[in-house]
């Protein structure tokens, strides 16, 4: 190990990547700072596993291996202009829309064996409740908790009706709306983190109250990017922890898609943010605001990181003790990694753990959560699990930074609709620099066969 080094040998001192994006979102973010006031506490609704609430299995935890990745990305520079050829006009849309009784979704037809992910062209269009709109998908954003799904880790798709179609972020049109939704009319341009899956399809259905309004300075492939990560973010450092400016906050992971919004948001509020990343992606989380970055594979981030008051973590296992030595005392961690408890699958609506593998899924992740507790009552410092819950204030707020550009999203690579598998695994290799975004709208069609996802073992990090 190198020897300890102070937080000021620490920082990256050449400038970052892209200098002229840096000084714009170090000036919007001062401006904001100024105007920034909390949502009321009642109105946020947050999901946070107190100590007494089993907890989840840990992270897994990463290697120095390199993505392999066969589909070929698309530049973010590129969509825009793949946008505007493809996109039909509105007018078009809206005819179809009236009409339209079916959809192509990229559905999972079998928890078992390979190809898992099929092109169904008969999909039906999903039908409204009364609040919900639903929304003609232009992009969708990639998570981890979509190939959790898919693996099974989470056990939703387990217990669910197949066939059954992933996704949960989209940016995309509104073509219907139910019969008592209010919020938005046919034809607004949107974005949300949606309350049930279904966004790797060319329409998804979601509850209103997720749904904010598209700034207009993005495409949607970059909007897409942003709901669950960026809403996460929020609500870990502005629910959770309660963050002012001032106070320092530890992100790990700062070019996750969760970190990367994290650092920009905790910037925004006039935190002081350290992050750890690997050498590649240092300049990048430089650019993004953080005031320390941490090489992880080269340096133990606790030799050199100490007096935090908040650490957000979602990596999990050693990441997490130690994360607990850089805090003040009565500091906060939060872990954000790993699978829901049954009581939060509850909370969500969503089926909770099944049969033999889900109970010893559960017999775990109730395990790690008393080693959690443990270790942080040993260091004198508190321990939280948090589970995101969409909201549309929320992610309207958040809109707002991006459309000043206080915060921008970071997009690493596109794929085409129906490279879905391919992009949820690029994003299983846990080493994605920002997020992964589904073109949907610009697909082209079906090819023959699509690419299977190798077993999870060799695809974790
Ligand atoms: N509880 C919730 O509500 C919630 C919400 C969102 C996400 N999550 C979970 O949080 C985790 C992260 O999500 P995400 O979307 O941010 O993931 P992600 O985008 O896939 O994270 C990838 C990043 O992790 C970095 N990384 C990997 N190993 C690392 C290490 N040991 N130290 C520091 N950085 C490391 C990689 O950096 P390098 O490429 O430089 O190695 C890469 O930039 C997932 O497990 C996800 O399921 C939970």
């Amino acid at each position: 190990m190198p020897e300890a080094q102070t937080e000021s040998q620490l920082v990256v001192s050449a400038p970052a990547m892209e200098p002229s994006v840096s000084h714009e979102l170090a000036q919007k973010r001062s401006e904001a700072k100024t105007q920034f006031a909390p949502l009321p506490t009642s109105a946020l609704q947050s999901t946070v596993i107190r100590e007494e609430q089993p907890a989840e299995v840990a992270a897994a935890a990463s290697t120095d291996e390199q993505p392999s990745v066969s589909a070929a990305p698309t530049t973010a520079a590129g969509a825009a202009e793949t946008s505007a050829r493809v996109f039909h006009s509105q007018a078009d849309t809206f005819v179809a829309h009236a009409e339209r009784q079916t959809m192509t979704a990229m559905q999972i037809t079998s928890m078992l064996g390979m190809h898992r992910i099929h092109a169904n062209a008969n999909a039906p269009i999903p039908r409204l409740a009364d609040h919900d709109v639903l929304i003609e998908v232009y992009a969708a954003g990639i998570n981890p908790i979509d190939w959790k799904m898919l693996d099974g880790d989470l056990p939703v798709v387990r217990g669910s009706l197949l066939p059954f179609t992933l996704g949960f972020d989209v940016a995309g049109v509104v073509s219907r709306v139910g019969p008592r939704a209010s919020r938005f009319k046919i034809g607004d341009e949107v974005l949300a983190r949606c309350d049930r899956p279904g966004t790797f399809a060319q329409y998804c259905a979601t509850h209103e109250d997720t749904v904010a309004l598209k700034p207009n300075n993005l495409t949607f492939e970059s909007a897409a990017a942003v709901p669950l990560a960026a809403l996460t973010a929020y609500q870990c450092l502005v629910d959770v922890a309660q963050v002012t400016a001032g106070q320092r906050v530890l992100i790990h992971a700062g070019l996750g898609g969760v970190g990367s919004f994290a650092i920009q948001i905790a910037k925004t509020i006039g935190c002081f943010v350290a992050t750890t990343c690997s050498a590649r992606n240092m300049h990048a989380a430089k650019a993004l605001g953080a005031d320390i970055v941490v090489d992880y594979r080269s340096q133990r981030f606790r030799d050199h990181l100490n007096q935090f008051d908040v650490v957000i973590d979602s990596l999990g296992g050693k990441c997490l003790t130690d994360s607990m030595k850089c805090l003040k005392p009565d500091g906060l961690v939060i872990e954000i990694g790993g699978l829901p408890t049954r009581t939060i699958l509850r909370s969500l609506g969503l089926r909770g753990y099944h049969g033999p593998r889900e109970m010893s899924l559960l017999t775990a992740s109730r395990y790690s959560h008393w080693k959690c507790r443990e270790a942080a009552k040993k260091h004198n410092v508190r321990y939280e699990y948090y589970f995101m819950h969409p909201s549309g204030e929320q992610l309207q707020r958040i809109t707002r930074w991006l459309a000043d550009r206080t915060i921008q999203p970071v997009v690493d690579r596109m794929f085409e609709f129906f490279h879905v598998e391919d992009a949820l695994n690029y994003s299983a290799t846990g080493h994605v620099s920002g997020k992964i975004v589904l073109q949907v709208k610009s697909a082209p069609s079906p090819p023959a066969r699509l690419n299977s996802l190798p077993p999870a073992s060799e695809r974790l990090v």
